[in-house]
């Protein structure tokens, strides 16, 4: 049976989820965050040391500014009101993504509860915000250039945001493709697609993914 250390979840279908019973489009974000506490929940019961989630690309910014000031002001939210509940349950709150762009205020958020909960070990949580992969690699190869290390795939995983690989890849909202996801990471990630819109995204779902990951033959391009 595979081992599932770190699961990705690209949360794909909250406009749609939205559309499809008349509300504006933000709604199935906010349904959406509810979401997350749920799959926080799953994966320390099931002792997965790394859940990521995309919840905002470097192409993000191309939206309506209505819809982004939504986003931001919604993640400022679940900054505030999941404090307590990230404490209490031993999770690790972390950031993947160029955060420097956020406003202090923003800034001062995440980094209070990075720095609230930088000891616990139950799971690290990292929230893919301002995130695309292609830039992750681009600042990380620039750190190492500027250190005057080796180029080799030690060093530049070392100066990436997640050094851990990705054993299982989620795709909620009927789409199949990475959308720039932590591509270097999931070099050998399972993937799996699913038609759930993200708001819909179940316990029960997620487990029979997680099921039928343990069984695959990971290979590792060996035989
Ligand atoms: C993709 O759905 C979703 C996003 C771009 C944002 C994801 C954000 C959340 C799930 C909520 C915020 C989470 C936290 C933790 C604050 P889409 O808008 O592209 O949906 P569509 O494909 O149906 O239009």
């Amino acid at each position: 049976m595979n081992e599932l250390n770190h699961l990705a979840i690209i949360m794909d279908g909250n406009g749609r989820w939205a559309k499809k019973r008349g509300f504006l489009r933000t709604k199935g974000h906010e349904s959406g965050a509810l979401v997350v506490e749920k799959i926080c929940d799953f994966c320390i019961l099931n002792k997965i040391k790394i859940l990521t989630l995309y919840a905002f690309s470097t192409e993000n910014w191309k939206r309506p500014k209505n819809e982004i000031d939504f986003l931001l002001d919604l993640l400022k939210k679940f900054l505030i009101s999941r404090r307590e509940n990230f404490i209490k349950n031993g999770i690790f709150f972390n950031t993947v993504g160029d955060i420097e762009i956020f406003n202090d205020d923003l800034k001062l958020e995440i980094k209070k509860l990075k720095n609230l909960t930088k000891d616990n070990k139950k799971l690290k949580f990292n929230l893919a915000i301002n995130y695309g992969a292609k830039d992750e690699i681009i600042r990380a190869t620039k750190s190492l250039i500027s250190q005057k290390k080796e180029i080799n795939e030690e060093n530049l995983n070392e100066f990436l945001d997640e050094k851990e690989q990705i054993d299982l890849l989620i795709r909620t909202g009927g789409e199949q493709r990475l959308s720039n996801f932590m591509l270097w990471q999931a070099s050998y990630a399972e993937l799996a697609f699913t038609d759930t819109l993200w708001p819909d995204f179940e316990k029960e779902e997620l487990q029979n993914i997680v099921d039928n990951f343990k069984l695959k033959n990971r290979r590792f391009g060996a035989i």
